[in-house]
């Protein structure tokens, strides 16, 4: 049987490196996992020529510019990495007739909805980096009509740096802490966006070749501070939460106050999971526990 050939980006970040977990459970892919090294995506020249090197089928791009504060003064980079190249990796996939699925954020929104944002709504990104994204996302849909845009949230897992991992390292330190219980939304657990997006591969196999653009989080609707005193109850841990508005917590990039995005559209097209943000934090947290 001829193996289809997929490329995936950012190994080493938390959504690259859950897709190569996973990667054993989808035989009828030969995957090739890269980082900077293969491909550095500041580079439009590496770019191009990896994919004409190594023609794949599919490609998975899940390396981005992600430092979200730095975003603001870091300009010129993160639209480099997170516009410039993805047009440049969407004309390549083009080129070679791949599908590309890349992967955007809820910050491309602006954050002021009070019902879940659908995939439609008006774009108005609340920061530099979303600014970035929302580019991205735009270069990506124009140079390849075979491509599926995935916005996410809250992603996070037991490898790479994340929002858990950080409240787990805190709780042990500290007697107290606060967190912000002004913004909501849901997290993202990254092995179940993994397994949304070999799901999505999956179908196109099966003829199933929807393509545009998607929303996926994990269900349910919560706040840092609902977030913080979950990870601290199903850890065991004592540590004392207590609220804090956003104002006293001020960052160089603005959050949103509500992010929560409509994932109907990828349950309906692509027949993906959604498990609840609970039921994945246990997953994650009982791997932390076990390394
Ligand atoms: N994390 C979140 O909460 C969140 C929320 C919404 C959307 N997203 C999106 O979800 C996707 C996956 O995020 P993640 O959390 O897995 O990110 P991550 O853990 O920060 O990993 C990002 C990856 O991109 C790589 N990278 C950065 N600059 C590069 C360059 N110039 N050339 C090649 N590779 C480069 C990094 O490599 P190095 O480590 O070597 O720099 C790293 O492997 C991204 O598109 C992100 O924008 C994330």
């Amino acid at each position: 049987m001829h193996k289809k050939k997929v490329i995936v980006t950012g190994v080493g970040g938390q959504l690259g490196w859950s897709i190569q977990q996973l990667s054993s459970q989808y035989p009828a892919f030969d995957f090739l996992f890269v980082d900077k090294e293969e491909m550095d995506l500041s580079n439009p020249a590496s770019v191009a020529g990896f994919i004409q090197q190594n023609i794949p089928d599919y490609f998975i791009h899940c390396a981005a510019y992600t430092a979200v504060d730095k975003a603001e003064t870091e300009r010129e980079t993160a639209l480099a990495i997170n516009a410039t190249s993805v047009a440049e990796i969407a004309r390549q996939c083009a080129l070679v007739n791949a599908k590309l699925v890349t992967i955007s954020t809820d910050y491309v929104f602006d954050g002021n909805g009070t019902s879940p944002y659908k995939v439609d709504e008006t774009i108005n990104p609340i920061n530099y980096y979303g600014y970035t994204k929302w580019l991205g996302e735009k270069a990506a849909l124009e140079n390849n009509a075979d491509t599926v845009i995935i916005r996410t949230s809250w992603v996070y897992c037991q490898h790479g740096h994340n929002f858990v991992k950080t409240m787990l390292r805190l709780m042990n330190e500290r007697e107290e802490i606060k967190v912000v219980d002004d913004q909501v939304g849901c997290p993202t657990y990254a092995p179940d966006l993994a397994k949304a997006i070999l799901t999505i591969l999956h179908e196109s196999e099966k003829g199933n070749r929807h393509t545009g653009t998607y929303h996926f989080s994990n269900s349910g609707i919560i706040s840092w501070y609902d977030f913080a005193v979950a990870i601290r109850d199903l850890s065991g841990l004592s540590c004392n939460v207590l609220p804090l508005p956003s104002s006293a917590y001020p960052t160089p990039a603005k959050r949103p106050a509500y992010s929560v995005m409509d994932t109907s559209k990828i349950v309906d097209d692509y027949h993906v999971q959604l498990t609840n943000w609970k039921e994945s934090l246990q997953v994650c947290l009982k791997e932390l526990a076990s390394l």
